[in-house]
């Protein structure tokens, strides 16, 4: 399990192992689009402020994934205990 902060919406959210941080955040009230759920349409993109990402998406470049600043809610986690995503 690891940590996710909202930034804008104040609120800090605990993401077990079975579920995405897309299933959390909609749980809490958070209004994410989405629509593939496999990581690979970018529906629903998040930044990332600060923490490591663990991407496990088919839609972000090697670039995009290395650079750490977007991460797709329906299927990448985080390698940190806490990840501060700018929602
Ligand atoms: Fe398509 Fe997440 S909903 S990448």
């Amino acid at each position: 399990a690891f940590e996710v902060d909202l930034a804008r919406s104040a609120m800090t959210l605990k993401v077990p192992a079975g579920k995405t941080i897309l299933e959390v955040l909609r749980e809490n009230g958070i209004d994410m689009p989405s629509s593939c759920e496999q990581g690979a349409c970018g529906t629903c993109r998040c930044g990332v402020i600060e923490g490591a990402v663990k991407h496990q998406d088919v839609y972000l470049s090697d670039a995009e994934k290395a650079e750490g600043k977007s991460i797709m809610t329906c299927v990448s986690r985080a390698v940190s205990n806490r990840l501060i995503l700018d929602i």
